[in-house]
């Protein structure tokens, strides 16, 4: 029988985490299989998915900056990936390529699993950034019926298309806003790059938060961003990025290797390890 092997495809790729967290799953569940980086430079990513199906690999994540080639490479689309427009997610079906984005579904289910209830009130929730982040992010609130999603973003425009992809529940504005629309908010998500290493904090006072507030940011080096440090002292709830990252991969890992994996306190560890310099 064939060994599965799994890739991840993107460029440039070298610090990619996945490699730690699949192979740590296959480890855990003692499946013979391996998943391994894979770099395509920009020119050869079409090519790349056209011989995919035909190849040797069972399937694949597909990270910055191809998700969007993904998308229009696939031959078919889960509704996830439809709705968000990119696809991080390959495996292969009867020689044809099926693609997925799992970046929704590990959203919530970091959230579900860290700060169990925090969709209990249903809303309002911010949510700062109108990149592809923002895109599953919001998506997924909308779905859990979240609202209304304010959605803050340096560039304005940005956020308005994403609004009207998702319709009246999810409201664009700017950061001169934000003020007004944290007062009383249940949920803050960061889904842009500022509090990440080597990156300016975000430049927001979350007093305005509901006590009950729930704070996550996508941003996962440091593990706790400037945002979630000041969230934690005021006695907010915090849920991390890394927990996403794990859970994002879940989705894949039971596609190619048929086994359904947990993300647990050791996996977590795991992964940490490989980010201290
Ligand atoms: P991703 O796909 O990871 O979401 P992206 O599409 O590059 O990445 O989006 C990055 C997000 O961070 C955007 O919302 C961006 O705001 P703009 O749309 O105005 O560019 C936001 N962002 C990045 N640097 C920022 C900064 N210095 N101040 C405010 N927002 C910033």
């Amino acid at each position: 029988m064939r060994v599965p092997i799994a890739c991840v495809v993107g460029w440039p790729i070298k610090h990619s985490r996945s490699p730690v967290i699949h192979r740590f799953w296959l480890n855990e569940l003692r499946i013979v299989g391996d998943y391994v980086i894979k770099p395509v430079e920009p020119d050869k990513i079409a090519g790349f998915f056209k011989t995919f199906a035909s190849g040797s690999f069972v399937g694949c994540n597909v990270t910055v900056p191809f998700k969007e080639n993904a998308f229009a490479a696939v031959d078919s689309l889960e509704p996830a990936a439809k709705a968000i427009g990119a696809v991080n997610t390959i495996w292969v079906e009867d020689r044809k390529l099926r693609g997925d984005n799992t970046d929704a579904a590990g959203f919530l289910a970091n959230l579900d699993q860290e700060a169990p209830g925090w969709d209990r009130y249903g809303g309002p929730a911010v949510v700062l950034g109108a990149g592809g982040a923002a895109r599953a992010a919001v998506w997924a609130l909308v779905g859990r019926g979240v609202a209304p999603i304010y959605l803050v973003n340096r560039t304005v425009a940005r956020a308005e298309a994403l609004a009207l992809r998702f319709g009246k529940g999810v409201r664009p504005d700017d950061w001169a806003a934000l003020p007004q629309l944290l007062d009383g908010a249940r949920l803050l998500v960061n889904t842009t790059s500022l509090g990440m290493e080597g990156q300016p904090a975000l430049p927001i006072d979350i007093s305005p938060l509901s006590p009950h507030a729930v704070v996550t940011d996508l941003v996962y080096v440091p593990l706790e961003t400037p945002l979630l440090a000041e969230a934690r002292k005021r006695g907010l709830t915090t849920v991390d990025g890394l927990g996403m990252l794990l859970h994002q991969a879940l989705p894949g890992f039971e596609r190619w290797f048929g086994r359904r994996p947990r993300v647990t306190p050791e996996l977590r560890r795991a992964v940490l390890e490989t980010m201290v310099n």
